[in-house]
């Protein structure tokens, strides 16, 4: 992909620079509880900051209603916990292009941050609506993109904003892009891809992708039922799109024609119920009992990918192996991001979404290569698909 025209070639100072992050982070409380989004956008803002910029950050956070202002979906506590994390002047406004917005992004300094409210309380966001896209690019004189995370959606602050303003991408979605694009297209070998999740549905094309590309793909999660319901065994109540059967089959096959290793999981944990404190039992892959669930992968799996991510140069993983939310089937999911953060030689990469956050949860994300902070837009990514965030910025 030919060069986006970078933050690091504008001329920032004194100008106000409206900047798209992605601080769509999980708030309990009124405190951020991963703010490992907000950290990744720092490298931006701080440039911004150094070089005199009045910068003006605009985020969504959650699916709030389009119908205004929701204290649960408030920015206020990310701005909050941005001002302990940057060097500058942080301020907020309740508000996301109207008077109040106008009066606050007027009243900043040079070298000063404001945030405005969550996009997505007005309904033009979504909509891309050309009259809100028009609100917002009023409030600056350049748009920098540093929201990766948001690349994928066609957004009035991600496609309609940069049609109005000289457009530039920021350090993060730079960087992204080529950390994620570099692996497929130049990997180290062995190249070993682990995916999981609940559905196949979601990631047949990733699926597709990646038997193409690696030469091993560990397969996991809620998806692989629909993987072992195509060989012929029976997955009790577990998760199942019995309508993926037949393409799960082609994907199997696929992937003996081409020389791509496909694994599916050995054994699993089998829950009576879809509760932390389930009955469980470990059993084969092939004898799950009737009226019993996968809620993990079994130990002698975690093994077997354990010893496949051992070998390799270079790893990407996206989807938890299984319900790591709770302590009883979280087993399958460390498992697999131990392995890989034991396997110092390798290029690790983590796809965000539930992968980054297991990560994060484990304390393992230092031991990454790189964790992406798009769960949604690292997969269009690897699916090939092109990003309209990043279609949206000129080349440099
Ligand atoms: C994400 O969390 O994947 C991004 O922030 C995009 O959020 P969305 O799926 O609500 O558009």
């Amino acid at each position: 992909m030919s060069r986006k025209r970078s933050v690091l070639d504008a001329d920032v100072a004194g100008k106000r620079v409206l900047t798209r992050v992605d601080f769509n982070v999980p708030i309990k409380d009124g405190r951020v509880t991963d703010d490992s989004r907000v950290r990744a956008a720092l490298p931006t803002i701080n440039h911004l900051v150094r070089h005199g910029a009045r910068v003006i950050l605009m985020s969504h956070l959650g699916r709030p209603a389009g119908t205004g202002y929701e204290e649960a979906f408030s920015l206020k506590p990310v701005a909050d916990h941005l001002a302990t994390l940057v060097d500058a002047k942080v301020s907020y406004v309740r508000d996301v292009c109207g008077e109040q917005a106008r009066a606050a992004a007027d009243a900043l300094r040079d070298g000063e941050v404001l945030v405005l409210e969550n996009l997505r309380f007005e309904a033009g966001e979504k909509k891309n609506d050309p009259a809100f896209a028009r609100a917002l690019a009023s409030l600056g004189d350049l748009y920098v993109d540093d929201a990766f995370g948001v690349s994928h959606r066609a957004h009035a602050s991600v496609v309609g904003v940069p049609e109005l303003l000289p457009a530039y991408a920021g350090l993060l979605l730079a960087h992204e892009v080529e950390t994620i694009t570099g692996m497929l297209e130049d990997p180290r070998r062995p190249f070993v891809a682990v995916l999981g999740g609940s559905k196949v549905s979601d990631k047949i094309g990733v699926i597709d992708r990646l038997i193409d590309t690696v030469d091993t793909l560990l397969v996991g999660g809620g998806m692989a039922f629909t993987f072992v319901r195509a060989q012929g065994h029976d997955v009790g109540t577990s998760l199942l799109e019995q309508d993926w059967v037949q393409k799960a089959g082609e994907m199997v096959e696929k992937a003996r024609a081409k020389g791509c290793d496909l694994v599916l999981p050995v054994d699993y944990v089998v829950a009576d119920r879809f509760a932390d404190a389930a009955t469980t039992e470990v059993v084969a892959a092939d004898a799950i009992p009737e009226g019993m669930m996968g809620l993990d992968v079994g130990p002698r799996t975690v093994e077997l990918y354990a010893a496949k991510i051992a070998q390799a140069r270079t790893i990407f993983w996206n989807g938890p192996m299984g319900v790591f939310e709770m302590p009883s089937f979280e087993a399958g999911t460390r498992g697999v991001a131990q392995a890989i953060a034991d396997n110092a030689e390798a290029n690790s990469i983590v796809g965000g979404g539930d992968s980054g956050a297991a990560v994060n949860q484990f304390g393992l994300a230092d031991r990454m290569t790189f964790v992406s902070t798009g769960g949604g837009a690292s997969m269009k990514l690897v699916e090939g698909e092109a990003l309209p965030g990043v279609e949206a910025i000129p080349n440099a």
